[in-house]
């Protein structure tokens, strides 16, 4: 790997679910993994996006997707652009909208959804990110650097 993977995440502090799937990807897979609002250190490498969905009324443009990932989104072009892949923590009692914040995010980003995570994952949801991180990692990253500076990107998440 020529950079390391990293997951930026938020997750809502009463319920935790994207919290404590963070902290087994970081204990099971060696992966780093920042809070987006607890993370001193800024973006500046190629990342992956964690987020889970809260389906609501308050904005209608965007239903889905957590006000603090969309502010965090729109604060930088660089976190806009290093952005390789999202994935989406929800729960399959939504149907439809199971994890619509991560899919409305890389439809808008022109990222791939690596995975959704049903509240906090089973055995089998870690062994499968641990092997995309390992197979796909650096064609990911490939991948990005061949299309950042389009600028559908930038105007994403404004
Ligand atoms: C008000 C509310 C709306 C939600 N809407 C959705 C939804 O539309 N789709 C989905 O997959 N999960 C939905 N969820 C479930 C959360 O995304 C899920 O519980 C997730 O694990 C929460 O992560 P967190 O504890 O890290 O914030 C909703 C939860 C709440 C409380």
């Amino acid at each position: 790997m020529v950079e390391a993977p990293i997951i930026y995440y938020w997750s809502h502090p009463n319920t935790r679910n994207t919290e404590e799937v963070a902290r087994r990807i970081e204990r099971e897979l060696g992966i780093e993994v920042r809070h987006i609002l607890n993370s001193k250190k800024e973006a500046d490498s190629p990342y992956v996006l964690m987020t889970p969905t809260y389906e609501g009324k308050v904005d209608a443009r965007d239903p889905y997707i957590p006000n603090a990932v969309k502010r965090w989104l729109k604060a930088s072009r660089a976190r806009r652009q290093l952005i390789v892949g999202v994935i989406g923590t929800g729960n399959l009692n939504f149907g439809a909208e199971y994890c619509m914040a991560a899919k409305m995010l890389c439809e808008r980003l022109r990222v791939p959804l690596l995975h959704r995570i049903d509240v906090r994952g089973d055995d089998d949801d870690y062994e499968i990110l641990r092997e995309g991180f390992d197979d796909s990692w650096d064609s990911l990253v490939a991948m990005r650097r061949e299309v950042v500076g389009s600028r559908k990107i930038e105007r994403a998440v404004a």
